[in-house]
């Protein structure tokens, strides 16, 4: 057995420190890397995969969708580098563990109404299968943002496939990093012309016409299909009526003096159901989901904390491995199956900041809570969509050496200040820093600057207010594996991943169509049974191995110490 990814790291670290050849550059841990013969290799086992790829073309009995808010194309190639660097290794080499599913496509993200999409138009196409407007929930392109009148019209109200999956008889659940009544999560429930209505407050800030809307909080806990959901989690205990922390932000504060987590608790005992509210990790823990059939955990008053910025404690958050884990423990009794989303929220938060580490530290945590998830239930009955709902604007640049600290810095000859610049940086953000020195324009001087701490803003030509960077709008991956992953596999519209998670359940607008070609070789199953094992136990880390980069660091200290 090659040693684990953390023992690795440690080890890499004393050799690193010890012989102090390692200074910025992560090694790579591929021996072989500059002959042929490793890289025909390695073609040709992927050649293998490639022409046995798994085609499941049986009814998915569950879905589970991990969406990463604002996971664009470079955010995950940063992220896969930055999971290597953690283990000691470059990273450039390594996959994410979705990065490794047989099935890969393009999505269009852009809103009906805007080139660069928000994430309430992008959530309402991929969960309801129809495109909207900016900022709109539930709704078709009828309503435009604000248009209370319009969004109450029968005719432009569209179900998700949280309500399909209700329909079929399967248990449902969301489980979020941000609130639950934040746009992603409320894709799944809310119908409304304002995504930032998540409160009675922010509704009557909005004016009279608005009044007549319900907010997003509410619709959680009096209207279908929300109140249906057998598992909740996420943050947004404000929005939700609970009594604020002390020192809170105050976002959307409620001003009914209404408790809706009560109010759930209430509608589930007035039912007779066995319910849990929990708000800590103890608690998570806690859960008997032998017994809960309901449960709500809010553990945040507005967001989850940040990955970085958790407190690990028993009294702290969970991570969303954590949650996920209990989630599945519950939706996986209900014997007609379970539609399950899963909200890496704050990818999109920490990039918004402009602060990398911050995001890409998100980024690895849904990706743990994938690899947790994936060992717990079964490729050949449950398909498995990994998406994002828009990019970001940050870029990755320069000519960094291999193994360079994705967090760090890059220099060349053509950089005509000749000052160092990170390698992530930002069209526009907060982290825009120039001045004038009395002859010219100078940008941060990064010399000497820690850029890999979670709060450090990376570089942005164009200014904006704090955690104002924008959304980007070229195309973001969809990777999928299970039954009908196989229907991805090119450039689609948004809205198409809604349509083919139905269709691969055979729920929703799909539910008459559950012919399927008869198809159940013993051997695919087998394949994808190999594959997520190779999935899980590789964590995505190449073949090879720290032993191999300890002897080629050793090597490089020995001949270090005869030159001097
Ligand atoms: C509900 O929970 C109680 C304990 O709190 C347990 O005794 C009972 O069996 C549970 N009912 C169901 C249907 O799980
Ligand atoms: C974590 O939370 C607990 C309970 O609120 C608190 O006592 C503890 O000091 C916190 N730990 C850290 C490191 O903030
Ligand atoms: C902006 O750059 C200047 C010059 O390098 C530096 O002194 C200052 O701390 C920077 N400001 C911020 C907010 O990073
Ligand atoms: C940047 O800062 C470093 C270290 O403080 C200094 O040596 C260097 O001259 C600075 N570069 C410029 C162009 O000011
Ligand atoms: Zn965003």
């Amino acid at each position: 057995m090659w040693p684990s990814g953390w023992y690795c790291g440690v080890l890499l670290l004393v050799v690193s420190v010890a012989s102090n050849t390692v200074e910025v550059v992560y090694p790579s841990p591929v021996l072989m890397e500059t002959e042929s013969s490793y890289w025909l290799q390695l073609a040709r086992k992927e050649l293998e995969e490639a022409l046995h790829k798994p085609k499941l073309t049986n009814v998915a009995k569950n879905v589970i969708l991990f969406l990463g808010d604002g996971m664009g194309i470079t955010v995950g190639t940063a992220g896969r580098i930055l999971k290597g660097q953690k283990k000691g290794v470059s990273g450039e080499e390594g996959y994410l563990a979705w990065e490794r599913f047989p099935n890969v496509g393009l999505i269009k993200t852009y809103n009906l109404d805007k080139q660069v999409a928000d994430s309430a138009a992008t959530a309402t196409a991929f969960l309801t299968g129809v495109k909207a407007n900016y900022y709109t929930l539930g709704v078709n392109g009828k309503v435009k943002l604000d248009d209370c009148e319009a969004s109450l019209k029968p005719e432009n109200r569209v179900e998700s496939i949280l309500k399909w999956a209700q329909d079929a008889n399967k248990a449902t659940g969301v489980v979020t990093t941000a609130q639950v009544t934040h746009a992603t999560p409320a894709g799944l429930y809310a119908k409304t012309s304002n995504r930032k209505w998540q409160c009675d407050t922010a509704i009557m800030k909005a004016g009279p016409d608005a009044l007549r809307c319900k907010d997003i909080a509410r619709q959680l806990v009096e209207d279908e299909p929300a109140i249906n959901m057998k598992v909740i989690m996420g943050g947004g205990r404000q929005e939700m009526g609970e009594p604020l922390e002390s020192g809170a932000e105050e976002v959307c504060v409620r001003t009914d003096g209404r408790n809706l987590v009560q109010e759930w608790k209430n509608s589930k005992a007035a039912q007779g159901k066995n319910y849990t509210y929990i708000t800590t990790t103890r608690e998570l823990r806690s859960v008997n989901t032998q017994n809960a059939e309901y449960i709500m955990g809010l553990f945040g008053d507005i967001h989850v904390p940040y990955e970085v910025d958790r407190n690990t404690s028993l009294d702290g958050t969970p991570s969303l491995k954590e949650m996920v884990e209990v989630a599945l423990r519950r939706l996986k009794k209900d014997e007609d199956g379970f539609f399950l989303m899963v909200e890496g929220g704050r990818i999109d938060h920490g990039l918004h900041w402009g602060q990398p580490r911050r995001a890409l530290e998100e980024l690895l945590a849904m990706e743990e809570a994938l690899e947790a998830a994936l060992k717990m239930i079964s490729l050949e009955e449950t398909l498995v969509v990994v998406t994002a709902d828009h990019s970001h604007v940050i870029t990755m640049n320069g000519y960094p050496e291999r193994g360079n600290n994705i967090l760090g810095v890059v220099m060349n000859d053509d950089v005509e200040d000749h000052m160092p610049f990170t390698t992530l940086m930002f069209t526009n953000g907060h982290g825009f820093n120039y001045t004038w020195n009395g002859e010219k324009v100078m940008r941060r001087n990064l010399s000497g600057v820690d850029t890999t701490e979670a709060d450090f803003e990376a570089l942005a030509a164009v200014p904006t207010s704090p955690g104002s960077e924008t959304h980007g709008g070229e195309d973001v991956g969809v990777y999928a594996i299970g039954p009908m992953a196989h229907l991805f596999h090119r450039v689609h519209e948004q809205n198409y991943v809604a349509h083919v998670m139905a269709y691969a359940s055979c729920i929703g607008p799909y539910e008459n169509d559950c012919e399927r070609p008869v198809q159940r070789p013993e051997n695919i199953y087998k394949h994808v049974k190999d594959l997520n094992k190779k999935i899980i136990n590789s964590g995505g880390t190449p073949v090879a191995t720290c032993s191999v980069a300890l002897v080629s660091i050793t090597l490089a200290y020995v001949t270090r110490l005869l030159r001097c």
